[in-house]
């Protein structure tokens, strides 16, 4: 990819977790700046080298490449405790974090009444409820569009402040206490704390819109990095068991204010298996040893809430609609080491919905649940793969698995990841 210039989408394909984190802090040495377009605190990408090992939840995977320009996007929910303490703890150990970081004006505010909105309305909704990561993220995108959200650059003006914080709590406090029975907030308190996080923030604070562009124009080489996934998408996810934003390519026009034209390639990135955290549809799901396997040896743990993933085989299907939505152009398929020890390895090349055919995620399914994945099983290669770098190292079996899916979503596999480690990769 060396000396090419062009900008490039990283976008889950499957519902999240694929390894997203990886694959950004792999490719990005190529790249002059790193933008996130969508999406909050929710997210967990892990970025490994050497013996170093990180968790991002709002910063770009760039942020470990010095000279990169890391940019968290209009379209983002952003918590300003959760970031001064990404930021912090990064410090902490080293990270540079000066004029590197950059927060768009126009993102929006998340406020602790929407965290405990989130968190009040899944308790309420009992079995039938999301299994969100209870950040507020859907709150406040909620806000966002009701017109009546508290956006950064709002932090930046005392009086607007104070304002639209007490507007808000006079109608959030009444929906907790009146609906869900919970405590509320004082505003005053709110404002003080805003305040102390806008003082801290101010000077990363910036209108992202025309940096990115005066970045595109100057020839600078962009890379979009996604956040949840494509089935977790508001618009074409498995709704509503989704997030609340646009994670798919779209997202970034409007979540950057980058217009189409600037966006050339997009990876999707899907793991050689499923995994997926909270409720909803998961048609390959696993609820044996082998998915217990999968568990254990992907080491398949939420890396924001800590709650196990439930995994599951590879989805044809899932990963045609993704590289539909997306327009994928190359497929960075993540942890095939994970597969080493399977004595077969099945994978769903379609469903049989009521005897109908789909090739590509049936939304009314979601309601239905009454599709059955239709499998083809693969012998498995009973040796290791873990740490490879050439794809000629590869096993045999393990290249027809890769073959297999390109000819069957029709897309090339550009990457293929051997380990959680930057190094740990056959890029082709
Ligand atoms: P993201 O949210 O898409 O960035 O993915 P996460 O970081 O939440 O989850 C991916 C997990 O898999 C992390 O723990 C990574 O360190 C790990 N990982 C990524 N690629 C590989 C791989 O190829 N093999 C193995 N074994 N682990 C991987
Ligand atoms: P990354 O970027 C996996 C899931 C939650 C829940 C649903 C809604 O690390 O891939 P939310 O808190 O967003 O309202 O929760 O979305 N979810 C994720 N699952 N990876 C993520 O991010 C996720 N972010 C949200 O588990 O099912
Ligand atoms: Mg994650």
């Amino acid at each position: 990819m060396s000396g090419q210039n062009f900008n490039l989408a990283v976008i889950g394909a499957q519902w999240g977790d694929e390894g997203k984190g990886k694959i950004v802090d792999l490719l990005c040495e190529d790249f002059d700046v790193v933008a996130r377009y969508q999406g909050g605190h929710n997210a967990g990408h892990t970025v490994k080298f050497g013996d170093k090992h990180y968790t991002l939840k709002l910063i770009p995977s760039g942020i470990f490449h010095r000279d990169k320009l890391c940019i968290l996007g209009n379209g983002m929910v952003i918590d300003p405790q959760a970031l001064l303490e990404e930021i912090g703890t990064l410090q902490n150990v080293g990270v540079t974090i000066e004029e590197n970081l950059k927060i768009s004006d126009s993102a929006h505010v998340i406020l602790p009444y929407h965290k405990a909105l989130d968190l009040a309305r899944e308790e309420a909704a009992g079995d039938g409820k999301i299994g969100t990561t209870g950040r507020g993220i859907g709150p406040a995108y909620e806000t966002k569009v009701s017109r009546y959200g508290i956006r950064v650059a709002d932090l930046l003006d005392r009086d607007v402040l104070r304002e639209k914080i007490e507007f808000a709590c006079a109608e959030k406090n009444s929906v907790l206490s009146g609906v869900y029975h919970k405590e509320t907030f004082d505003p005053a308190k709110l404002y003080e704390s805003y305040l102390e996080y806008a003082e801290q923030l101010a000077p990363r604070i910036t209108s992202g819109t025309v940096l990115i562009n005066e970045q595109i124009r100057a020839g600078k080489r962009v890379m979009f990095e996604g956040a949840q996934a494509t089935m977790l998408d508001i618009d074409h996810g498995t709704y509503p068991f989704v997030t609340s934003s646009n994670c798919t390519v779209g997202g970034i026009c409007t979540g950057l204010g980058v217009a189409p034209k600037h966006i050339h390639r997009v990876y999707g990135v899907a793991k050689a298996y499923t995994t997926r955290v909270g409720g909803g549809a998961f048609p390959t799901e696993l609820n044996d040893a082998h998915g217990e396997h999968l568990r254990k040896r992907g080491n398949e743990f939420g890396t924001v809430t800590g709650r196990p993933r439930r995994t599951g085989w590879l989805d044809l299907a899932v990963l045609r609609t993704a590289i539909m939505l997306n327009g994928v152009d190359a497929v960075a398929l993540t942890k095939l080491d994970v597969l080493d020890e399977f004595d077969e390895i099945p994978v769903c090349t379609e469903y049989n919905v009521r005897g109908e055919r789909w090739r590509t995620f049936p939304a009314f399914a979601v309601a239905h649940h009454d599709f059955k994945p239709v499998y083809r099983t693969f012998k498995g290669w009973k040796s290791p793969t873990a740490g490879v770098t050439s794809y000629d190292d590869l096993p045999p079996l393990a290249k027809d698995y890769v073959r297999f899916i390109e000819e069957e979503t029709e897309c090339a596999v550009g990457i293929i990841s051997t380990g959680p480690r930057r190094e740990e990769t056959v890029v082709r």
